[in-house]
């Protein structure tokens, strides 16, 4: 790859704007590793927490046409103590791993944020928007007083960037992504909260009832998100929700994100899907007269 497609977020240089996104084929180190070989720039793992959690009965995952699905997973996760070894392996690609954790106050995150680092991650991702667990994520993360909080403890306690993911299902995006503006960077969004009724059944599909909508039907709303958050303050963003194309990646940049984050087209898509994106979003680049991200970011924004 040439070095139109690289870019650097709070320090980290990424040879492609291509991330893996938290929770698809990352609970793993050897699929991290794999899915880093075989042409994403970084991964974020798995959303880890203090204790192993089995998360919810299924069905967890729910496919809605379109490639788009709702997932419930319920966070289930190994804890951050049997992590370790899934991150030595996923560092063996020789690329950024970032550690995405969750929990339920500012005192939980540093203690994994601290763990997460003596890993060896690059980067710390707050996960403060699962849609649909109780007492974390978005509870959490609708409550600006606490996520100001929980950024503010877990940067005194590592240092190593510190991305805080916000939820979409709020009414003021604006307020939280200000209490989270110690982050160096925000990442946006997370998955949009919603249904799906069996009418055979008569019953919701998912045991959890709600869930977190992800793939190409968010992807105008997490647009949207990355453009206002970029245009009110000027933070450096990574845009997640519904990436599939070269196209698309190019919306986010040009919304202002500085690279992107990519779940649900690996889901539908498989593996391959880092290798064709980066290869469309070099010729579209090059046909388009771009020559560096770094000059794109944020260029569709009217002032
Ligand atoms: C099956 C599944 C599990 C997910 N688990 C997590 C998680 O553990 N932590 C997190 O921050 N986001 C999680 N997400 C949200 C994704 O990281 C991403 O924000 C969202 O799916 C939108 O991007 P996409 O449309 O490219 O999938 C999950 C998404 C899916 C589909």
């Amino acid at each position: 790859m040439s070095n139109r497609l690289q870019t650097v977020i709070s320090g980290l240089r990424l040879d492609n704007p291509l991330i893996l996104a938290s929770g698809i084929l990352d609970e793993n180190g050897y699929t991290m590793k794999r899915i880093l070989k075989e042409g994403a720039a970084a991964v974020v793992t798995k959303s880890i927490g203090s204790a192993e959690r089995s998360g919810y009965k299924p069905p967890v995952v729910v496919e809605i046409g379109g490639g788009n699905m709702i997932n419930a997973i319920g966070l289930a996760n190994p804890g951050i103590e049997n992590f370790g070894n899934e991150v030595k392996i996923a560092r063996e690609a020789g690329k950024p791993v970032i550690g995405s954790i969750f929990g339920a106050d500012a005192e939980e995150f540093s203690n994994l944020a601290k763990k997460m680092a003596s890993y060896g991650v690059s980067g710390i991702e707050l996960n403060l928007s699962c849609p649909h667990v109780k007492g974390v994520g978005q509870e959490i993360g609708s409550d600006p007083d606490l996520v100001e909080s929980i950024v503010g403890e877990v940067k005194r306690s590592v240092n190593i960037p510190v991305f805080a993911k916000l939820s979409p299902n709020v009414s003021d995006i604006m307020e939280l992504a200000k209490a989270a503006d110690r982050a160096d960077a925000l990442v946006l969004i997370n998955t949009v909260r919603a249904m799906a009724i069996d009418v055979y059944a008569r019953r919701p599909v998912l045991s959890n009832v709600y869930g977190g909508l992800s793939g190409p039907a968010i992807k105008p709303v997490g647009l949207r998100y990355v453009y206002e958050v970029k245009k009110e303050t000027g933070k450096e963003i990574i845009g997640v929700g519904g990436i599939q194309s070269a196209e698309d990646t190019l919306e986010y940049i040009m919304a202002g994100a500085s690279c992107v984050e990519i779940g649900t087209a690996l889901h539908t898509g498989g593996r391959s899907v880092f290798r064709a994106i980066s290869r469309d979003l070099e010729n579209l680049m090059a046909s388009e007269k771009l020559d560096s991200i770094s000059d794109t970011i944020g260029m569709a924004i009217q002032r």
